[in-house]
């Protein structure tokens, strides 16, 4: 069988990292190659170089699709040559719709003139064609991640790619969308499409790939894996060179006294009049203990916990908000962080990190009031000394604490944020989706901190749609259904399919 495509030889330098150091990779026609690799061991660069993203000649090494060299400059070069990437981050243009996201780059034209109603049809096919259940009138900005995801997923297949290249593609999906996915990739397979899959649910790797390639520290490890003679205790040992013990260290601690309680809590719907988001939510969360929110995207889950954290403006949600029994008044982040609230966005890009600044300055904003040294001058020294602690304690890989965020590796960036929250030193910390994009070890180190957090009876609200981590880690669990608390489950009575069915109300 002749080779597919090779990737040889591969070095890309960054200043202060060499992120890929002579990489060998190989895809065979109509495989599922699974791409494995820790944060920051360069998954992303080498899927990068090789759409074009990187163009030639900004690192050394070949490109060659059936014995012949490629030097793609563009990524327009690569979709030429048959290659297509759906990127970690989202990189749809908001403003504009659905349609029109499908089809930029590739726009539907007569005579120069864009046919706006033949990009609306075929907008329409692309979408039936996949099964994917959005309108292609909206806007972009009106998707959640999840349907983002899928815009992004259908543009690259109307690419009619022969590679096509997924960098996390799952994230953000439902289990329902995962198993669409899945269905489509198989489907693509059938047809002689390869495909080079990214995740760190390696759940799903061994469920999808027929090989699985490890990266370590911008190295090859060894050749590709064919999966079905792996199991996940063996790739993470490729993936980080030892052994993960327990990867949900649940500690047993009895909690202490109601930290935080909210009552009939209520977010109106920013455009339609007298729709609610949340609906009379009910909940308390108590000292030393891990609340588990679950629910399917869209439930409402994020709202409920950024309208705690007072991100609505005062006059759309109502309710009561108690801390330690004394009513608060939250009605921006700041009088949430000076209650001594933390919330850890599930959208790094968008909500939580200053993508153009210094990782120091991201994770010390939200404490830099620690470091006050009068007269409004900062104690840089220690401010500094602190950010670096917080670096070594979750592994942010990165050349310096001064890196400009943007240029770290998704998972570090995730860190990134949770170290600037870590820092800020809240009672009441709330985590949504904490380790979306996040690889095994660091993920155990997460649980770790967490577990440490919940021994120093703070409170913990964790929203999360990785069901093994939400058990795992979780307490007690709340479901969320159409803006509603509708049960509470404790630990021990919880099961995927009790909650799957609360979360749907097929109960
Ligand atoms: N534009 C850039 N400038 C500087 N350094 C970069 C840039 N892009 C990537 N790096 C560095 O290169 C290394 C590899 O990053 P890469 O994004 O490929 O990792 P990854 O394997 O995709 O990780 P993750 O699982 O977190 O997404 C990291 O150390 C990262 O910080
Ligand atoms: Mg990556």
């Amino acid at each position: 069988m002749t080779v597919a495509l090779e990737m040889r030889e591969i070095v890309k330098d960054f200043p202060g990292v060499r992120a890929l150091d002579r990489v060998n990779f190989t895809i065979e026609p109509g495989q599922i190659l699974g791409l494995c690799g820790e944060n920051g061991a360069g998954k992303s660069t080498l899927m990068k170089i090789l759409s074009g993203v990187i163009p030639h000649p900004e690192y050394e090494g070949r490109i060659l699709i059936a014995g012949a060299e490629k030097r793609f400059r563009t990524t327009k070069e690569a979709e030429q040559s048959g290659i297509a990437i759906i990127h970690q981050e989202l990189s749809l243009f908001p403003q504009l719709t659905v349609a029109e996201n499908l089809f930029m780059g590739n726009e539907v034209a007569r005579r120069g003139v864009i046919d706006w109603d033949e990009t609306r049809s075929s907008a329409v096919r692309l979408l039936e064609r996949f099964r994917i259940n959005i309108d292609p009138d909206d806007l972009v900005s009106d998707l959640n991640i999840g349907e983002n995801q899928l815009v992004e997923i259908a543009r690259a297949l109307s690419k009619n790619a022969r590679f096509l290249i997924l960098d996390e593609p799952t994230s953000a999906l439902t289990g329902e969308e995962v198993v669409k996915l899945f269905s489509i990739l198989r489907d693509l397979r059938q047809s002689g499409v390869a495909c080079v899959y990214i995740s760190h649910k390696l759940d799903e790797v061994k469920e999808l790939c027929d090989a699985i390639a490890v990266l370590r520290d911008g190295r090859t490890i060894g050749e590709p894996m064919p999966t079905a003679t792996l199991n996940k205790a063996d790739i993470v040992r490729a993936m980080v060179g030892r052994d993960i013990a327990h990867l949900y260290p649940r500690v047993e601690h009895a909690p202490g006294e109601t930290i935080l309680e909210i009552k009939n809590f209520s977010v109106d719907h920013p455009f339609l009049p007298g729709e609610r988001i949340i609906e009379d939510a009910a909940m308390h969360v108590r000292e030393g203990e891990i609340l588990g929110i679950y629910g399917l995207m869209g439930s409402g889950r994020s709202e409920l916990l950024t309208a705690i954290f007072g991100g609505f403006a005062p006059d759309e949600f109502s309710g009561e908000v108690f801390i330690r029994g004394n009513r608060v008044k939250i009605q921006s982040p700041c009088d949430a962080i000076r209650a001594g609230i933390g919330l850890c966005t599930e959208d790094r890009k968008i909500l939580g990190l200053f993508l153009e600044a210094g990782l120091d300055f991201n994770i010390s904003i939200a404490a830099l009031g620690r470091f006050f040294a009068g007269r409004g001058v900062v104690d840089r020294h220690r401010e500094l000394e602190t950010v670096r602690e917080s670096i070594r304690t979750l592994g942010v890989k990165t050349p310096s604490e001064f890196q400009t965020v943007k240029n770290l590796s998704g998972g570090n960036q995730q860190k990134g944020l949770l170290g600037r929250w870590l820092l800020s030193r809240p009672s009441i910390l709330f985590l949504d989706e904490p380790t979306r994009g996040v690889d095994v070890g660091a993920k155990s180190e997460i649980y770790q901190i967490m577990n440490r957090l919940k021994m120093e009876n703070k409170g913990i609200v964790m929203v999360s749609s990785d069901l093994p981590e939400l058990l795992g880690m979780s307490d007690r669990v709340m479901v969320m259904r159409e803006g509603r608390l509708v049960a509470e489950c404790a630990i021990g009575d919880a099961t995927p399919e009790k909650l799957g069915a609360l979360a749907t109300g097929n109960v």
